[in-house]
């Protein structure tokens, strides 16, 4: 049925008004406060901001698993004329692992100690394809391996996960969730716990990756600069908003909302330290606060009376690009 409603002119997945509470021992946390956004077909989104911004938040939307805590989770995540918050929980199970793959920045978290590389990748093939023969699925998997870079492929196939280097064990975390063939493929801070030259062959293979992925992929870091080599669009989130999307390159050239500006500005400035950390003046946005204004107004050089008493809404800026900042058209 999705299928049939599909409109493969528009975007895979169209995120709307989407929010996600939890309850803590302060009150209701607002973990995301009405998220737009979409996810075009094909594409490399990049999903940036600071630390408790919501990012992961977004991806567990995506996959709907979420912790105990969970009060609401609230708007439409319409994939491919599906809304997945519509989904019963055995539906949606269908479609992890299946339609949505995952890739998470420790790999042990989701490699299991007690499986070799090859049974790891036979099990994701079965999954997919349950009449696979098994010497077919190693040959899959044997092939998986060369095309994420992994030479010995023959070797590494009988290795247990501790037995590889961190690297290594995320390349056979890519190699996964290339062989599920998904949709898509969400990878949440992949590199961050790789040291600078490993973290940069991870991010060369995803790109090399562009050529025989047909699926979208959601790449989120913390590092701009890695996400302006591989990403095609840019969504900057702040305090479980969206602030700016749009083309990355047009975004970090000319970047509309002032939470973009100044994270920007620390990324050139830490460059400039020898790449020491510089972060943005001011606290981040608490998540227990009411949504009563810009998430950004406290940090904001920018902001007036409007922006402490009203919720900016996500507007057109210009051909893809959308800003959440009542003044953008003066500031830039
Ligand atoms: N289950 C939960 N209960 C209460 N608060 C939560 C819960 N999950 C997330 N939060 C809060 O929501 C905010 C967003 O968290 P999230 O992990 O999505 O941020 P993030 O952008 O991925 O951060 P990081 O860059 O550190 O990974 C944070 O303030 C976090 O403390
Ligand atoms: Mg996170």
């Amino acid at each position: 049925m999705s299928d049939v409603l599909a409109n493969l002119d528009g975007p895979l997945v169209r995120i709307r008004n989407l929010k996600l509470e939890a309850s803590t021992q302060r009150g209701t946390a607002h973990i995301l406060r009405g998220v737009d956004l979409d996810i075009g077909r094909g594409r490399i989104l990049g999903v940036v901001g600071e630390s408790g911004s919501g990012k992961s938040s977004l991806a567990s939307c995506l996959l709907r698993l979420l912790p105990g805590n969970i009060t609401h989770l609230g708007g439409q995540i319409e994939f491919d004329g599906t809304d997945l918050l519509k989904l019963s929980d055995a539906a949606m199970a269908g479609w992890r692992g299946k339609r949505i793959a995952m890739i998470f920045q420790d790999p042990m978290t989701a490699l299991n100690p007690l499986f070799t590389v090859a049974t790891h990748l036979v099990d994701v093939l079965r999954r997919r394809q349950p009449g696979i023969a098994r010497e077919d699925a190693l040959l899959r998997a044997r092939a998986a391996l060369d095309s994420v870079g992994i030479a010995d492929a023959e070797l590494r196939l009988k290795a247990y996960p501790h037995q590889l280097s961190g690297g290594m064990r995320q390349r056979v975390m890519i190699a996964m969730a290339l062989l599920v063939e998904p949709d898509l493929l969400l990878a949440d801070e992949p590199t961050t716990a790789l040291d600078a030259t490993v973290e940069a062959q991870i991010v060369d293979l995803f790109e090399s990756l562009r050529q025989k992925f047909s699926g979208s992929i959601v790449f989120i870091s913390h590092h701009l600069g890695l996400v302006a080599q591989l990403c095609d669009d840019l969504c900057v989130m702040y305090g479980g908003t969206v602030v700016e999307t749009g083309p990355v390159t047009e975004v970090l050239a000319h970047p509309r909302h002032p939470y973009t500006q100044a994270l920007l500005a620390c990324e050139i400035e830490a460059d400039d330290h020898g790449g020491r950390l510089v972060s943005i003046p001011g606290e981040v946005q608490d998540p227990v606060a009411p949504h009563v204004a810009c998430v950004f107004a406290p940090r904001c050089a920018y902001a007036v009376d409007a922006c402490r008493s009203t919720v900016p809404a996500l507007r057109d800026a210009g051909g893809a690009r959308r800003v959440a900042c009542i003044r953008f058209e003066e500031i830039a």
